[in-house]
């Protein structure tokens, strides 16, 4: 029987391989699957693990308060070696483009163990944006043996590097999968929001909620304390308008806002901490707007209808772009608030950005990355 290793580290890997896991872990007779977390995230993977229900065959526990990328990188590459080398496995699944992706690729190349990619063929085409993903992406295509792309463009950017057409297969992202099982579950279930008024939306009656998340390394030091300050300055601008945050535990992130957003002490301004998958999906179904320089919630919030400010200079996913629901703004104090005050002040510009559509998938990825992994 086939033996597989899904090795994941962060939130948004976990997020987008959980029903891949859960997949796999339903057919005993058929494959032999293993998780094997690397703990690059700690509390923020363990709140998506404990919600799929999904327990670590093996957890290297490498997070450490504001870890460099080279310790991290060394740490997971030696961890992972000793793994592989006893478990011995057919394939080694990856997603996206953190570090513990690079990691765990270039381990598995070490030991002449085929590479799935999944979420392969995203490209912005500048190594120093998103850093260090673009390379982590650049390097895995190289290693990788099978390249599963969520969309055609991503295929495209793949076949103009020379990776062979047969290994390459569009799949769909995994993330919405996970978004649609997430919007089902909803339904069923009353959601609690630790950190605001009533650990509930209620309190925000009728008013307009903006949503707002950022991590990204190339905003630290003046891209972040411009996204604070406009953050701020929104706050005043649109009082009857309520902006929640739940903030990143990078402590680059938790600095800045900290000191600008906190010290404000504005009312209609909701510092939380990082949330549970469900809850954020209620807080991006919820919200009218959302700023934001993450990857995932550019993928998920258009099936969601809800627009995008991207507080970031580049994409590595234009289709949304391309198709009007998503616009890249910088991470400049003046186009975030000009560009923010437009949406929340212009109905005919709102509407214009708020289609809904898939453009990511259609929330059968993981069937078809099944399909050929175990052909
Ligand atoms: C990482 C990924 C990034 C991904 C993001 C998703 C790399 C280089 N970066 O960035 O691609 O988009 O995750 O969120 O792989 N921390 C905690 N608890 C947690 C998580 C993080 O305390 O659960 C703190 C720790 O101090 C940690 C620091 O955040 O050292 C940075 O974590 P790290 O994984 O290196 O980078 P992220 O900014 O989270
Ligand atoms: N997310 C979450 N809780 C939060 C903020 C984000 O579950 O408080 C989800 C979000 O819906 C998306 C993923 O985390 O699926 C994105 O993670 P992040 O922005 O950290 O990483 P990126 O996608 O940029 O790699």
């Amino acid at each position: 029987m086939k033996k597989i290793i899904i090795v994941l580290g962060t939130r948004p890997e976990a997020i987008k391989l959980a029903p891949l896991v859960l997949a796999l872990k339903a057919m005993p007779d058929k494959v032999d699957c293993k998780l094997c977390v690397t703990g690059q995230h700690r509390q923020m993977l363990d709140s998506v693990l404990e919600l799929f229900g999904l327990i670590p065959d093996m957890d290297l526990e490498l997070m450490r308060p504001n870890q460099s990328l080279g310790t991290l990188t060394a740490g997971a590459i030696e961890k992972l070696d000793a793994y592989f080398q006893i478990e011995k496995p057919d394939a080694v699944v990856v997603q996206g483009d953190t570090t513990t992706v690079f990691a765990a690729s270039l381990t598995a190349f070490y030991h002449k163990i085929p590479i799935a990619h999944v979420e392969a063929g995203l490209r912005t085409g500048n190594m120093l944006s998103p850093w260090p993903e673009e390379a982590n992406r650049v390097l895995t295509t190289r290693l990788a043996h099978w390249h599963f792309c969520p969309t055609k463009l991503n295929r495209d950017n793949l076949l103009k590097e020379g990776v062979l057409a047969e290994q390459i297969y569009i799949t769909g992202n995994t993330v919405i999968d996970t978004l649609f099982w997430s919007l089902e579950k909803l339904k069923e279930e009353k959601i609690t929001i630790p950190g605001l008024p009533g650990e509930s939306l209620d309190f925000i009656g009728d008013r307009r909620l903006v949503l707002i998340t950022g991590h990204r390394r190339e905003n630290f030091g003046k891209g972040f304390e411009d996204i604070c300050n406009a953050i701020v300055e929104l706050g005043k601008r649109f009082p009857d308008n309520v902006f929640i945050y739940p903030v990143h535990l990078n402590p680059n992130v938790r600095e800045p806002v900290e000191r600008i957003i906190a010290n404000e002490k504005l009312e209609n301004v909701f510092l939380i901490e990082p949330q549970s998958y469900l809850p954020f999906v209620a807080l991006m179904s919820r919200s009218y707007l959302i700023l934001t320089d993450s990857g995932g919630v550019q993928e998920e919030a258009p099936s969601l209808g809800k627009p995008v400010l991207v507080m970031r200079d580049t994409t590595e996913r234009p289709e949304a772009v391309i198709a009007g629901t998503v616009k890249l703004i910088g991470a400049e104090y003046d186009n975030i608030v000009n560009e923010a005050t437009l949406l929340l002040s212009d109905e005919n510009a709102y509407r214009k950005m708020s289609q809904a559509m898939n453009p990511y998938g259609d929330g059968h990825a993981v069937e078809r990355i099944v399909d050929e992994l175990l052909r």
